[in-house]
Protein backbone atom coordinates (compact mmCIF):
# COMPACT_ATOMS: atom_id res chain seq x y z
CA UNK A 1 0.00 0.00 0.00
CA UNK A 2 2.47 2.65 0.81
CA UNK A 3 4.42 1.99 -1.97
CA UNK A 4 1.91 1.84 -4.23
CA UNK A 5 1.54 5.63 -2.83
CA UNK A 6 4.71 6.75 -2.85
CA UNK A 7 4.69 4.97 -7.13
CA UNK A 8 1.89 7.70 -7.52
CA UNK A 9 3.50 10.40 -5.46
CA UNK A 10 6.78 9.79 -7.40
CA UNK A 11 5.90 9.16 -10.29
CA UNK A 12 4.81 13.18 -10.92
CA UNK A 13 8.36 14.10 -9.93
CA UNK A 14 11.43 13.98 -11.79
CA UNK A 15 14.43 14.72 -9.44
CA UNK A 16 15.24 14.28 -6.33
CA UNK A 17 12.82 17.01 -4.76
CA UNK A 18 10.07 15.20 -6.46
CA UNK A 19 6.33 15.61 -6.22
CA UNK A 20 5.54 17.49 -2.77
CA UNK A 21 2.20 16.54 -0.54
CA UNK A 22 1.54 17.52 2.32
CA UNK A 23 -0.67 14.44 3.38
CA UNK A 24 2.44 12.54 3.96
CA UNK A 25 3.38 15.57 6.29
CA UNK A 26 2.73 14.62 9.67
CA UNK A 27 5.80 14.68 11.75
CA UNK A 28 7.65 17.38 13.51
CA UNK A 29 5.39 19.09 14.78
CA UNK A 30 6.49 18.41 18.11
CA UNK A 31 10.28 21.22 17.40
CA UNK A 32 7.63 24.29 18.97
CA UNK A 33 6.61 22.65 21.86
CA UNK A 34 10.49 21.54 22.68
CA UNK A 35 11.17 24.78 22.33
CA UNK A 36 8.58 26.11 24.85
CA UNK A 37 9.78 23.44 26.77
CA UNK A 38 13.37 24.61 26.24
CA UNK A 39 12.36 27.89 27.62
CA UNK A 40 11.28 27.09 30.68
CA UNK A 41 14.09 25.22 31.20
CA UNK A 42 16.44 27.85 30.81
CA UNK A 43 14.81 30.28 33.20
CA UNK A 44 14.98 27.10 35.55
CA UNK A 45 18.54 27.09 34.62
CA UNK A 46 19.24 30.35 36.11
CA UNK A 47 18.25 29.34 39.63
CA UNK A 48 18.89 26.03 39.77
CA UNK A 49 22.01 26.28 37.00
CA UNK A 50 24.76 24.06 39.17
CA UNK A 51 22.74 21.19 40.11
CA UNK A 52 20.82 20.81 36.50
CA UNK A 53 24.33 20.59 34.55
CA UNK A 54 25.07 17.85 36.31
CA UNK A 55 22.06 16.13 36.51
CA UNK A 56 21.74 16.66 32.77
CA UNK A 57 20.04 13.09 32.56
CA UNK A 58 17.03 14.46 33.98
CA UNK A 59 16.92 16.63 30.79
CA UNK A 60 17.76 13.95 28.42
CA UNK A 61 13.96 13.79 26.76
CA UNK A 62 15.01 17.74 24.79
CA UNK A 63 16.86 15.48 22.67
CA UNK A 64 15.07 12.68 22.09
CA UNK A 65 14.54 11.98 18.34
CA UNK A 66 12.07 10.29 17.18
CA UNK A 67 12.64 6.49 15.93
CA UNK A 68 15.90 5.77 14.50
CA UNK A 69 15.51 2.29 13.92
CA UNK A 70 12.13 0.68 12.04
CA UNK A 71 13.52 -2.63 10.95
CA UNK A 72 10.93 -5.29 10.67
CA UNK A 73 10.98 -8.21 13.03
CA UNK A 74 9.57 -9.87 10.57
CA UNK A 75 10.07 -13.34 8.93
CA UNK A 76 12.92 -13.65 6.58
CA UNK A 77 11.03 -16.05 4.47
CA UNK A 78 8.46 -13.55 3.54
CA UNK A 79 11.25 -10.85 2.46
CA UNK A 80 13.17 -13.79 0.66
CA UNK A 81 13.78 -11.94 -2.73
CA UNK A 82 12.23 -13.40 -5.76
CA UNK A 83 15.21 -15.80 -8.20
CA UNK A 84 17.66 -15.41 -5.05
CA UNK A 85 17.99 -18.99 -6.06
CA UNK A 86 18.11 -20.36 -9.77
CA UNK A 87 19.79 -23.28 -11.36
CA UNK A 88 22.43 -23.26 -13.86
CA UNK A 89 21.11 -22.24 -16.94
CA UNK A 90 18.58 -20.27 -16.11
CA UNK A 91 17.68 -16.43 -16.42
CA UNK A 92 15.56 -15.14 -13.50
CA UNK A 93 13.96 -11.93 -13.33
CA UNK A 94 12.61 -9.96 -10.50
CA UNK A 95 10.12 -6.99 -11.89
CA UNK A 96 8.21 -6.99 -8.21
CA UNK A 97 9.40 -3.65 -7.30
CA UNK A 98 8.18 -0.58 -8.71
CA UNK A 99 11.87 1.15 -8.35
CA UNK A 100 14.02 -1.40 -10.35
CA UNK A 101 14.34 -4.76 -12.03
CA UNK A 102 17.07 -7.26 -11.51
CA UNK A 103 17.70 -10.03 -13.31
CA UNK A 104 20.54 -13.63 -12.26
CA UNK A 105 21.90 -15.62 -14.82
CA UNK A 106 23.64 -19.34 -14.13
CA UNK A 107 25.66 -20.74 -16.05
CA UNK A 108 27.95 -20.24 -19.17
CA UNK A 109 27.35 -16.77 -19.19
CA UNK A 110 29.26 -14.53 -22.19
CA UNK A 111 29.07 -10.93 -22.78
CA UNK A 112 28.51 -9.38 -26.21
CA UNK A 113 28.69 -5.26 -26.35
CA UNK A 114 28.70 -5.02 -29.58
CA UNK A 115 24.73 -5.99 -29.66
CA UNK A 116 24.38 -5.02 -26.07
CA UNK A 117 23.41 -8.79 -25.02
CA UNK A 118 24.67 -11.01 -22.57
CA UNK A 119 24.51 -14.90 -23.62
CA UNK A 120 23.66 -17.60 -21.51
CA UNK A 121 24.06 -21.03 -23.45
CA UNK A 122 22.51 -24.16 -21.66
CA UNK A 123 23.98 -27.23 -21.62
CA UNK A 124 22.52 -30.48 -23.03
CA UNK A 125 22.25 -31.82 -19.22
CA UNK A 126 19.24 -28.82 -18.60
CA UNK A 127 17.62 -30.54 -21.90
CA UNK A 128 14.14 -31.38 -20.33
CA UNK A 129 14.02 -27.95 -18.65
CA UNK A 130 14.80 -26.60 -21.74
CA UNK A 131 12.38 -28.29 -24.19
CA UNK A 132 9.61 -27.16 -20.91
CA UNK A 133 11.05 -23.60 -21.53
CA UNK A 134 11.05 -23.70 -25.50
CA UNK A 135 7.16 -24.58 -25.48
CA UNK A 136 6.56 -21.67 -23.52
CA UNK A 137 8.58 -19.17 -26.12
CA UNK A 138 6.77 -17.61 -29.13
CA UNK A 139 9.31 -18.20 -32.05
CA UNK A 140 8.17 -15.09 -33.84
CA UNK A 141 11.61 -14.24 -35.56
CA UNK A 142 13.39 -17.06 -37.96
CA UNK A 143 16.66 -15.80 -36.68
CA UNK A 144 15.95 -15.95 -33.03
CA UNK A 145 14.31 -19.68 -33.44
CA UNK A 146 17.35 -21.24 -31.23
CA UNK A 147 16.41 -19.07 -28.06
CA UNK A 148 15.23 -20.41 -25.20
CA UNK A 149 14.77 -17.17 -23.55
CA UNK A 150 14.93 -13.58 -24.15
CA UNK A 151 14.47 -10.47 -21.15
CA UNK A 152 15.32 -7.51 -21.86
CA UNK A 153 16.38 -5.11 -18.95
CA UNK A 154 17.24 -1.72 -18.19
CA UNK A 155 19.63 -1.39 -14.69
CA UNK A 156 18.89 1.69 -13.66
CA UNK A 157 16.59 2.39 -10.33
CA UNK A 158 13.74 4.58 -11.08
CA UNK A 159 11.88 2.24 -13.25
CA UNK A 160 8.82 4.33 -12.40
CA UNK A 161 10.09 7.34 -14.54
CA UNK A 162 9.78 6.81 -18.26
CA UNK A 163 11.28 10.23 -18.86
CA UNK A 164 14.85 9.13 -17.66
CA UNK A 165 14.33 5.47 -18.05
CA UNK A 166 14.47 6.17 -21.57
CA UNK A 167 17.56 7.70 -21.67
CA UNK A 168 18.65 4.45 -20.47
CA UNK A 169 20.94 1.77 -22.37
CA UNK A 170 19.00 -1.51 -22.73
CA UNK A 171 20.36 -4.91 -22.50
CA UNK A 172 19.32 -8.20 -24.44
CA UNK A 173 19.92 -11.42 -22.09
CA UNK A 174 19.34 -14.15 -24.08
CA UNK A 175 19.90 -17.70 -23.23
CA UNK A 176 20.09 -20.12 -26.47
CA UNK A 177 20.98 -23.99 -26.89
CA UNK A 178 25.01 -24.36 -26.49
CA UNK A 179 25.15 -26.95 -29.27
CA UNK A 180 23.19 -24.49 -31.89
CA UNK A 181 24.70 -21.79 -33.85
CA UNK A 182 28.46 -20.32 -33.53
CA UNK A 183 29.08 -19.22 -30.23
CA UNK A 184 31.63 -16.63 -29.51
CA UNK A 185 34.45 -17.73 -27.55
CA UNK A 186 35.92 -15.79 -24.44
CA UNK A 187 38.48 -13.53 -24.78
CA UNK A 188 38.69 -13.22 -20.63
CA UNK A 189 37.43 -15.79 -18.00
CA UNK A 190 36.27 -14.52 -15.04
CA UNK A 191 36.26 -16.79 -11.90
CA UNK A 192 33.85 -14.29 -9.91
CA UNK A 193 30.30 -12.97 -10.99
CA UNK A 194 29.87 -9.68 -12.74
CA UNK A 195 27.29 -7.11 -11.67
CA UNK A 196 25.89 -4.92 -14.01
CA UNK A 197 24.51 -1.48 -14.13
CA UNK A 198 23.85 1.85 -15.21
CA UNK A 199 25.42 5.13 -14.46
CA UNK A 200 23.27 7.14 -16.49
CA UNK A 201 20.44 8.60 -15.47
CA UNK A 202 20.02 11.76 -12.99
CA UNK A 203 23.69 10.81 -12.56
CA UNK A 204 25.29 14.26 -11.72
CA UNK A 205 23.23 14.89 -8.90
CA UNK A 206 24.66 13.76 -5.54
CA UNK A 207 21.44 12.23 -4.01
CA UNK A 208 20.75 10.26 -7.38
CA UNK A 209 24.54 9.22 -6.92
CA UNK A 210 23.85 7.56 -3.90
CA UNK A 211 20.74 6.95 -3.76
CA UNK A 212 19.59 5.42 -7.54
CA UNK A 213 23.64 3.83 -7.83
CA UNK A 214 25.88 3.79 -4.93
CA UNK A 215 23.81 2.58 -2.10
CA UNK A 216 21.95 0.06 -4.32
CA UNK A 217 25.23 -1.26 -5.81
CA UNK A 218 25.91 -1.94 -2.01
CA UNK A 219 23.02 -3.47 -1.24
CA UNK A 220 23.64 -5.53 -4.75
CA UNK A 221 26.91 -6.71 -4.24
CA UNK A 222 28.68 -6.36 -0.80
CA UNK A 223 27.44 -10.19 0.29
CA UNK A 224 30.51 -11.35 -2.54
CA UNK A 225 33.21 -9.48 -0.28
CA UNK A 226 34.72 -7.66 -3.41
CA UNK A 227 34.58 -11.04 -5.68
CA UNK A 228 32.98 -9.29 -7.98
CA UNK A 229 32.95 -7.31 -11.70
CA UNK A 230 31.37 -4.86 -12.59
CA UNK A 231 30.22 -3.59 -15.30
CA UNK A 232 28.79 -0.48 -16.67
CA UNK A 233 26.50 0.65 -18.60
CA UNK A 234 26.19 5.05 -19.74
CA UNK A 235 29.73 5.09 -18.48
CA UNK A 236 31.37 8.12 -17.26
CA UNK A 237 35.04 8.18 -16.47
CA UNK A 238 34.72 11.04 -14.00
CA UNK A 239 32.31 8.71 -12.27
CA UNK A 240 34.58 5.96 -11.79
CA UNK A 241 37.17 8.22 -10.11
CA UNK A 242 34.56 9.84 -7.82
CA UNK A 243 33.59 6.90 -6.66
CA UNK A 244 36.55 5.32 -6.92
CA UNK A 245 37.28 4.70 -2.64
CA UNK A 246 34.54 3.44 -2.80
CA UNK A 247 33.94 0.90 -5.66
CA UNK A 248 37.68 -0.44 -4.56
CA UNK A 249 35.80 -1.58 -0.86
CA UNK A 250 33.16 -3.75 -3.42
CA UNK A 251 35.56 -5.05 -5.78
CA UNK A 252 38.97 -6.10 -6.26
CA UNK A 253 38.27 -6.09 -9.76
CA UNK A 254 38.99 -3.06 -12.15
CA UNK A 255 35.50 -1.54 -13.26
CA UNK A 256 34.47 -2.61 -16.90
CA UNK A 257 32.91 -0.01 -19.65
CA UNK A 258 30.31 -3.05 -21.14
CA UNK A 259 29.90 -1.26 -24.04
CA UNK A 260 33.21 0.44 -24.44
CA UNK A 261 35.07 -2.88 -23.96
CA UNK A 262 34.11 -5.59 -26.67
CA UNK A 263 36.15 -8.42 -25.95
CA UNK A 264 33.55 -11.45 -24.33
CA UNK A 265 33.64 -12.05 -21.08
CA UNK A 266 32.75 -15.17 -19.57
CA UNK A 267 30.93 -15.87 -16.53
CA UNK A 268 29.22 -18.58 -13.93
CA UNK A 269 27.14 -15.89 -12.72
CA UNK A 270 25.76 -12.55 -13.64
CA UNK A 271 23.14 -10.09 -11.88
CA UNK A 272 21.47 -7.38 -13.65
CA UNK A 273 20.43 -3.99 -12.59
CA UNK A 274 20.30 -3.66 -8.83
CA UNK A 275 18.00 -3.80 -5.61
CA UNK A 276 16.70 -0.95 -3.80
CA UNK A 277 15.16 -0.52 -0.52
CA UNK A 278 14.21 3.01 -0.37
CA UNK A 279 15.36 6.56 -0.06
CA UNK A 280 19.02 6.50 0.81
CA UNK A 281 18.61 3.74 3.35
CA UNK A 282 19.44 0.16 3.36
CA UNK A 283 16.60 -2.07 5.17
CA UNK A 284 18.84 -4.74 7.09
CA UNK A 285 15.64 -6.61 7.26
CA UNK A 286 16.20 -7.51 3.24
CA UNK A 287 19.79 -8.26 3.53
CA UNK A 288 21.57 -11.26 3.85
CA UNK A 289 23.90 -10.78 7.14
CA UNK A 290 21.56 -8.18 8.22
CA UNK A 291 23.53 -5.45 6.67
CA UNK A 292 21.95 -1.69 7.81
CA UNK A 293 22.68 1.87 6.61
CA UNK A 294 25.24 2.16 9.54
CA UNK A 295 26.91 -0.47 7.82
CA UNK A 296 27.00 1.35 4.63
CA UNK A 297 28.25 4.02 6.41
CA UNK A 298 31.03 2.22 7.85
CA UNK A 299 32.06 0.95 4.47
CA UNK A 300 32.05 4.89 3.78
CA UNK A 301 34.84 5.36 6.74
CA UNK A 302 36.89 2.56 5.56
CA UNK A 303 36.61 4.01 2.16
CA UNK A 304 37.90 7.17 2.44
CA UNK A 305 40.32 6.81 5.57
CA UNK A 306 42.96 5.65 3.37
CA UNK A 307 43.18 8.97 1.90
CA UNK A 308 42.44 11.02 4.49
CA UNK A 309 45.62 9.61 6.48
CA UNK A 310 47.26 10.71 3.44
CA UNK A 311 45.79 14.08 3.71
CA UNK A 312 46.83 14.19 7.55
CA UNK A 313 50.54 13.05 6.98
CA UNK A 314 50.75 16.00 4.20
CA UNK A 315 49.57 18.43 6.84
CA UNK A 316 52.01 17.29 9.48
CA UNK A 317 54.83 17.01 7.30
CA UNK A 318 54.03 20.35 6.31
CA UNK A 319 53.38 21.81 10.05
CA UNK A 320 57.32 20.09 10.26
CA UNK A 321 58.50 22.52 7.98
CA UNK A 322 56.64 25.42 8.95
CA UNK A 323 57.94 24.67 12.60
CA UNK A 324 61.47 24.92 11.14
CA UNK A 325 61.24 28.05 9.01
CA UNK A 326 59.90 30.27 11.24
CA UNK A 327 60.28 30.39 15.32
CA UNK A 328 57.66 28.19 17.07
CA UNK A 329 55.06 29.71 18.69
CA UNK A 330 52.75 27.97 21.46
CA UNK A 331 49.68 26.71 21.39
CA UNK A 332 47.58 27.30 18.18
CA UNK A 333 44.44 27.90 17.60
CA UNK A 334 42.99 24.77 16.92
CA UNK A 335 44.50 23.34 20.12
CA UNK A 336 41.94 25.98 22.20
CA UNK A 337 38.98 25.10 19.81
CA UNK A 338 39.52 21.49 19.81
CA UNK A 339 37.11 21.11 22.66
CA UNK A 340 34.41 23.47 21.06
CA UNK A 341 31.39 21.02 19.44
CA UNK A 342 32.35 21.12 15.88
CA UNK A 343 29.27 22.81 13.35
CA UNK A 344 29.74 22.76 9.35
CA UNK A 345 27.25 24.73 7.36
CA UNK A 346 26.76 23.24 4.05
CA UNK A 347 26.88 26.54 2.21
CA UNK A 348 24.69 27.07 -1.28
CA UNK A 349 25.01 29.70 -3.47
CA UNK A 350 21.99 31.23 -5.75
CA UNK A 351 18.74 29.04 -5.12
CA UNK A 352 18.10 28.53 -1.83
CA UNK A 353 21.12 29.96 -0.35
CA UNK A 354 21.00 31.39 3.06
CA UNK A 355 21.39 35.15 2.33
CA UNK A 356 21.96 35.94 6.31
CA UNK A 357 24.83 33.17 6.33
CA UNK A 358 27.36 35.09 8.01
CA UNK A 359 25.16 36.35 10.68
CA UNK A 360 24.37 32.07 11.40
CA UNK A 361 27.96 31.84 11.25
CA UNK A 362 28.38 34.57 14.11
CA UNK A 363 25.94 33.50 16.02
CA UNK A 364 26.64 29.85 16.10
CA UNK A 365 30.24 30.55 16.96
CA UNK A 366 28.70 33.00 20.19
CA UNK A 367 27.17 29.92 21.47
CA UNK A 368 30.32 28.29 21.34
CA UNK A 369 30.48 25.97 18.32
CA UNK A 370 33.26 25.85 16.17
CA UNK A 371 32.33 26.73 12.62
CA UNK A 372 33.11 25.15 9.62
CA UNK A 373 31.77 27.18 6.18
CA UNK A 374 31.89 24.00 3.48
CA UNK A 375 30.70 24.99 -0.02
CA UNK A 376 31.09 21.77 -1.71
CA UNK A 377 31.73 22.05 -5.44
CA UNK A 378 31.27 19.12 -8.08
CA UNK A 379 34.71 19.00 -8.28
CA UNK A 380 35.33 18.73 -4.89
CA UNK A 381 37.13 14.90 -3.39
CA UNK A 382 34.60 13.38 -1.22
CA UNK A 383 36.97 12.27 1.12
CA UNK A 384 37.52 15.88 1.95
CA UNK A 385 33.82 16.02 2.42
CA UNK A 386 33.64 13.17 4.49
CA UNK A 387 36.47 14.14 6.47
CA UNK A 388 34.74 17.76 7.54
CA UNK A 389 31.96 15.74 8.28
CA UNK A 390 33.13 12.58 10.04
CA UNK A 391 34.85 15.25 12.61
CA UNK A 392 31.45 17.15 12.93
CA UNK A 393 28.98 17.51 15.73
CA UNK A 394 26.19 19.19 13.65
CA UNK A 395 25.52 20.18 9.97
CA UNK A 396 23.23 22.53 8.72
CA UNK A 397 21.52 22.68 5.09
CA UNK A 398 19.03 23.90 3.08
CA UNK A 399 16.62 21.33 1.42
CA UNK A 400 18.60 20.22 -1.87
CA UNK A 401 20.49 17.56 -3.34
CA UNK A 402 24.10 18.58 -0.87
CA UNK A 403 21.76 17.09 1.96
CA UNK A 404 23.24 13.76 0.51
CA UNK A 405 26.27 14.43 2.37
CA UNK A 406 23.92 13.39 6.00
CA UNK A 407 25.53 10.30 5.11
CA UNK A 408 29.03 11.09 6.41
CA UNK A 409 28.10 12.37 9.77
CA UNK A 410 28.76 10.18 12.50
CA UNK A 411 25.58 8.65 13.78
CA UNK A 412 24.46 10.32 17.25
CA UNK A 413 25.34 14.01 15.82
CA UNK A 414 22.72 16.68 14.16
CA UNK A 415 21.74 17.66 11.39
CA UNK A 416 19.38 20.40 11.22
CA UNK A 417 17.57 20.89 7.89
CA UNK A 418 16.16 24.31 6.31
CA UNK A 419 13.14 23.59 4.80
CA UNK A 420 11.94 26.36 2.05
CA UNK A 421 8.52 26.78 1.54
CA UNK A 422 6.96 24.23 -0.42
CA UNK A 423 9.62 21.60 -0.11
CA UNK A 424 7.60 19.97 3.44
CA UNK A 425 7.34 16.66 1.97
CA UNK A 426 10.69 16.24 0.00
CA UNK A 427 12.47 17.41 2.67
CA UNK A 428 11.08 14.61 5.28
CA UNK A 429 11.20 11.83 2.74
CA UNK A 430 14.64 12.41 1.18
CA UNK A 431 16.55 13.11 4.07
CA UNK A 432 14.63 13.63 7.48
CA UNK A 433 13.67 10.54 7.23
CA UNK A 434 16.95 8.65 6.23
CA UNK A 435 19.02 10.35 8.63
CA UNK A 436 17.16 9.27 11.42
CA UNK A 437 17.45 6.06 10.08
CA UNK A 438 20.75 6.44 10.20
CA UNK A 439 20.54 7.34 14.32
CA UNK A 440 21.20 11.15 13.32
CA UNK A 441 19.62 13.62 15.51
CA UNK A 442 16.98 15.08 13.50
CA UNK A 443 15.33 18.74 13.65
CA UNK A 444 13.56 20.11 10.32
CA UNK A 445 13.24 23.57 10.66
CA UNK A 446 10.25 24.75 8.54
CA UNK A 447 11.01 28.37 7.47
CA UNK A 448 7.92 30.96 8.15
CA UNK A 449 6.76 32.78 5.31
CA UNK A 450 8.44 36.02 6.62
CA UNK A 451 11.90 33.74 6.40
CA UNK A 452 11.46 33.23 2.83
CA UNK A 453 12.56 35.85 -0.10
CA UNK A 454 9.20 34.62 -1.63
CA UNK A 455 7.81 36.84 0.73
CA UNK A 456 9.42 40.03 -1.13
CA UNK A 457 8.09 38.99 -4.48
CA UNK A 458 4.34 38.34 -3.56
CA UNK A 459 1.58 39.62 -1.49
CA UNK A 460 1.19 38.47 2.15
CA UNK A 461 -1.84 36.58 1.31
CA UNK A 462 -1.05 34.49 -1.90
CA UNK A 463 -1.23 31.31 -1.83
CA UNK A 464 2.35 30.96 -2.90
CA UNK A 465 3.09 31.68 0.62
CA UNK A 466 -0.31 30.98 2.53
CA UNK A 467 -0.86 27.76 0.78
CA UNK A 468 2.15 26.34 -0.80
CA UNK A 469 0.64 22.90 -0.78
CA UNK A 470 -2.52 24.04 -3.36
CA UNK A 471 0.43 24.71 -5.95
CA UNK A 472 2.93 21.55 -5.02
CA UNK A 473 0.16 19.12 -4.79
CA UNK A 474 -0.09 20.38 -8.92
CA UNK A 475 2.90 18.60 -9.87
CA UNK A 476 6.79 18.63 -10.00
CA UNK A 477 7.37 21.35 -12.24
CA UNK A 478 5.24 23.83 -9.79
CA UNK A 479 7.52 22.69 -7.05
CA UNK A 480 10.44 23.61 -9.25
CA UNK A 481 9.77 26.78 -10.51
CA UNK A 482 8.35 28.53 -7.81
CA UNK A 483 9.52 27.17 -4.48
CA UNK A 484 13.13 25.33 -5.87
CA UNK A 485 14.50 27.68 -8.36
CA UNK A 486 14.06 31.03 -7.19
CA UNK A 487 13.26 30.69 -3.34
CA UNK A 488 16.50 31.86 -1.01
CA UNK A 489 16.17 32.57 2.70
CA UNK A 490 17.23 34.84 5.35
CA UNK A 491 16.74 32.81 8.54
CA UNK A 492 15.25 34.45 11.76
CA UNK A 493 18.65 33.94 14.29
CA UNK A 494 16.77 34.50 17.67
CA UNK A 495 14.04 31.65 16.34
CA UNK A 496 16.63 29.60 14.20
CA UNK A 497 19.05 30.02 17.62
CA UNK A 498 16.65 27.71 19.99
CA UNK A 499 17.60 24.82 17.38
CA UNK A 500 21.10 25.43 17.64
CA UNK A 501 21.06 25.79 21.31
CA UNK A 502 19.20 22.57 21.79
CA UNK A 503 21.84 20.74 19.25
CA UNK A 504 24.60 22.57 21.29
CA UNK A 505 22.57 21.12 24.31
CA UNK A 506 22.70 17.33 22.76
CA UNK A 507 25.97 17.65 21.82
CA UNK A 508 27.70 18.83 24.88
CA UNK A 509 24.83 17.94 27.77
CA UNK A 510 25.24 21.08 28.92
CA UNK A 511 23.21 24.64 27.67
CA UNK A 512 25.15 27.45 25.46
CA UNK A 513 26.32 30.76 27.04
CA UNK A 514 24.55 32.61 24.49
CA UNK A 515 21.23 31.22 23.53
CA UNK A 516 18.37 33.19 23.35
CA UNK A 517 18.55 37.06 23.44
C1 LIG B 1 36.74 -4.13 -30.70
O1 LIG B 1 37.32 -2.86 -30.47
C2 LIG B 1 38.56 -2.69 -31.06
C3 LIG B 1 39.14 -1.37 -30.59
O2 LIG B 1 38.14 -0.42 -30.40
C4 LIG B 1 38.41 -2.79 -32.58
O3 LIG B 1 39.66 -2.64 -33.20
C5 LIG B 1 37.81 -4.13 -32.94
O4 LIG B 1 37.56 -4.20 -34.31
C6 LIG B 1 36.53 -4.36 -32.19
N1 LIG B 1 36.07 -5.71 -32.42
C7 LIG B 1 34.82 -6.01 -32.69
C8 LIG B 1 34.51 -7.45 -32.89
O5 LIG B 1 33.95 -5.16 -32.78
C1 LIG C 1 19.98 -7.35 13.03
O1 LIG C 1 20.43 -6.08 13.45
C2 LIG C 1 19.67 -5.52 14.50
C3 LIG C 1 20.17 -4.12 14.77
O2 LIG C 1 21.23 -3.77 13.96
C4 LIG C 1 19.78 -6.41 15.73
O3 LIG C 1 19.01 -5.88 16.77
C5 LIG C 1 19.30 -7.80 15.38
O4 LIG C 1 19.49 -8.65 16.47
C6 LIG C 1 20.05 -8.34 14.17
N1 LIG C 1 19.48 -9.59 13.76
C7 LIG C 1 20.22 -10.62 13.38
C8 LIG C 1 19.47 -11.84 12.97
O5 LIG C 1 21.44 -10.59 13.37
C1 LIG D 1 35.78 9.26 11.59
O1 LIG D 1 35.69 9.62 12.94
C2 LIG D 1 35.92 8.54 13.83
C3 LIG D 1 35.63 9.02 15.23
O2 LIG D 1 36.24 10.21 15.49
C4 LIG D 1 37.34 8.04 13.65
O3 LIG D 1 37.57 6.94 14.50
C5 LIG D 1 37.51 7.60 12.20
O4 LIG D 1 38.84 7.18 11.98
C6 LIG D 1 37.16 8.73 11.27
N1 LIG D 1 37.18 8.24 9.92
C7 LIG D 1 37.99 8.71 8.97
C8 LIG D 1 37.91 8.06 7.65
O5 LIG D 1 38.75 9.62 9.14
C1 LIG E 1 28.19 30.32 -7.00
O1 LIG E 1 29.57 30.13 -6.75
C2 LIG E 1 30.32 29.81 -7.89
C3 LIG E 1 31.73 29.49 -7.48
O2 LIG E 1 32.06 30.01 -6.26
C4 LIG E 1 30.25 30.95 -8.88
O3 LIG E 1 30.97 30.62 -10.03
C5 LIG E 1 28.81 31.20 -9.23
O4 LIG E 1 28.71 32.31 -10.06
C6 LIG E 1 27.99 31.44 -7.99
N1 LIG E 1 26.59 31.53 -8.35
C7 LIG E 1 25.80 32.50 -7.90
C8 LIG E 1 24.40 32.46 -8.37
O5 LIG E 1 26.20 33.35 -7.14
Amino acid sequence: MVHHHRYNLLKKGGDEEAGTLLFLYYRRRRPNLLSVLFLSLLSCTFILAPRLFSASSSLSHLCSFGVQNEGFVGNIDVNAPLCSSIPNGRICCDRSHFRSDICFMKGDVRTHSPSSSVFLYSSKSNNGFISYVSSMIDDGEQEEHDELQHERIKPYTRKWEPSIMDTIDELDLISKRANLGVHHPCDLIHNVPAVIFSTGGYTGNLYHEFNDGIMPLYITSQHFNKKVVFFILDYRNWWVIKYGDIISHLSDHPVIDFIGDNRTHCFTEAIIGLRIHDELTVDSSLMRSNESIVDFRNLLDRAYWPRIRGLIQEEEQETVDKKMSTSPTSGSVFDYQARKPKLVILSRNGSRAIMNENSLVKTSEEMGFQVQVLRPERTTELAKIYRSLNSSDVMIGVHGAAMTHFLFMKPGSVLIQVIPLGTEWAAETYYGEPARKLGLKYIGYKIKGRESSLFDEYDKDDPVLRNPSSFTKKGWEYTKKIYLEDQTVRLELRRFGKRLARAYYCITGIHPQSSLE
